[in-house]
């Protein structure tokens, strides 16, 4: 029987609530469609941008948007994507599907999907194709408020005041799809063109995120943070404020991948043991960093992660088009319960990617909206966004699966907010066996406040036809006793319970 003790004293990091973001890209009806219809489209919007997709998105408290992409983003120039509409650069969308890209969602239209979100904004800059001065007039065009020719430019374009980037990345995958560099290359560039990601506004400082590393390439970290590091830790503020780290879930393997909704019991124990492959990864590149950054100033980004598999059948498999089924909420409880659990270093994360691509938390097709079960448990987790992990004992958890991909049955993750209550959420990861959790509270009376489930068959899904096969229900499979919480979780299940 697994037994889990909270110590409600025994306090770590913030969670900050940009472990909750996500990621659009210019990728298929990831943006277009999914998101921006334009101001003329019959289906309802505010400025182009869907109000069914916005509304749904402030449900789960989008914390930060990450934009515009991806391998795209190093293929942008921005001033394509500003002033009239009708005279933007049309351009191939060399990377997805080879696609015409009309650039009608551009900076401003990202601003006002932010706005709209009341989310952070995140840009990721051009170092693969773009130039310094490309991106330095970017920044200058975004935020600076006094007399120049990129603010002058902003204000005829109809919008006078700056806005406040908060993240900016400095490229994306340049050690792929951004320029195919080697570490140390690309080290030396990112020290040049972070230099000209000016701050005009002092007192919001944008955070500048370096490129990291594909999966286990513990080289690149080590030898980007090498080639960056003659820094002392105080001159890495504002120098290098993040330090990205990409990583999927390819069931069968990058070639392969995998159907999204026809997988054997094998398939999800491999799936879910690949998705716990994320813990190793933020401890091994948290431990490179920790020998440059001992103070754990330059936050861990997570930037792009998620179950990656086939594209739908049908479908063009360039727009990476993928349902999601319940294999993906346990992908979602247990990633975000890893970054929990690393908060001291993983500073934001960003699900690939927000609508209609890859591990998308909201399907659209025309008018129709669907939320997926990874919606939910982001909808679930979201009280954690903010709140004060609290270091936990998990005991007597069984391995479960088959021998090369056993998996603990359960994982978790706990923490405490403003007002004292306790948020825990719990995975089952068998897809037959329930569990038993005993939860103690080592100073006191346990109530309950709330409890929410997701669970169901392994191979359930949200579709059109059946948009809410899979739900966020109350959860009610539990006792309260002198000793403590008694909780039994269902199958393939991701569980919330809140206390006091
Ligand atoms: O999210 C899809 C793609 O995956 C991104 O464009 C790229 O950064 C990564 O390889």
């Amino acid at each position: 029987m697994a037994k889990l003790v909270i110590n409600r004293e025994a306090v770590g990091a913030e969670i900050q609530p940009e472990i909750y973001g996500h990621f659009s890209e210019h990728l298929g009806r990831g943006i277009y469609e999914g998101i921006y219809v334009g101001e003329d489209s019959d289906i309802p919007n505010v400025n182009g941008m869907r109000t069914d997709v916005v509304e749904a998105l402030k449900k789960i408290h989008v914390p930060v948007l990450r934009w515009p992409g991806g391998c795209f983003a190093d293929e942008y120039h921005w001033k394509d994507g500003i002033g009239d509409k009708a005279k933007r650069k049309k351009i191939v969308n060399t990377h997805w599907g080879g696609v015409v890209e009309d650039n009608s969602f551009g900076t401003h239209e990202f601003f006002e999907l932010c706005r709209q979100l009341g989310c952070k904004t995140y840009i990721n800059g051009n170092v693969g194709s773009g130039t310094v001065q490309e991106m330095s007039e970017w920044v200058e065009y975004m935020t600076f408020e006094g007399v120049s020719p990129m603010a002058e430019l902003r204000a005829k374009n109809g919008h006078k005041e700056p806005w406040k980037v908060d993240y900016f990345g400095v490229g994306n995958e340049n050690w792929g799809c951004g320029g195919n560099m080697r570490p140390s290359y690309y080290g030396d560039l990112y020290r040049r063109y972070q230099t000209y990601v000016r701050n005009y506004d002092p007192k919001n400082p944008i955070k500048k995120i370096c490129g990291g590393a594909n999966v286990d390439d513990y080289h690149w970290t080590k030898t980007v943070l090498e080639t960056t590091h003659d820094h002392t830790p105080e001159q890495f503020h504002g120098f290098m404020d993040g330090l990205s780290l990409h990583y999927y879930v390819h069931p069968e393997g990058w070639d392969i991948k995998g159907s999204a909704t026809d997988f054997d019991e094998e398939v999800w124990y491999k799936t879910l043991s690949k998705a716990l492959y994320m813990q190793t990864l933020v401890e091994r590149h948290g431990m490179i960093m920790d020998t440059y950054d001992p103070e754990k100033k330059i936050g861990m980004i997570v930037d792009e992660w998620g179950g990656w598999y086939t594209a739908e059948p049908g479908t063009n498999p360039g727009f990476l088009y993928q349902q999601n089924t319940i294999r993906d909420a346990l992908i979602a409880g247990i990633t975000l319960n890893i970054f929990n659990k690393h908060c001291d270093r993983v500073k934001m994360a960003n699900i690939a990617q927000m609508v209609n691509v890859l591990q998308a938390v909201i399907l659209t097709e025309g008018e129709k909206m669907i939320l997926t079960p990874t919606y939910h448990v982001f909808h679930m987790y979201r009280h954690h966004q903010g709140a004060t992990l609290l270091d936990t004992k998990l005991t007597g958890v069984s391995e479960i699966g088959p021998e090369e991909w056993s998996v603990p049955a359960i994982t978790e993750s706990t923490s405490i907010d403003s007002e004292g209550v306790i948020t825990v959420t719990l995975n089952n990861l068998s897809t037959t066996q329930k569990e038993n959790v005993d939860v103690e509270l080592v100073d006191g009376d346990i109530s309950v406040v709330e409890a929410r489930i997701v669970s169901g068959d392994i191979h359930d899904y949200n579709s059109f036809e059946q948009p809410e096969q899979v739900v966020e229900k109350e959860y009610t499979d539990y006792k309260v006793d002198a000793e403590g919480l008694h909780v039994i979780l269902p199958p393939a299940s991701v569980v919330e319970i809140r206390l006091k």
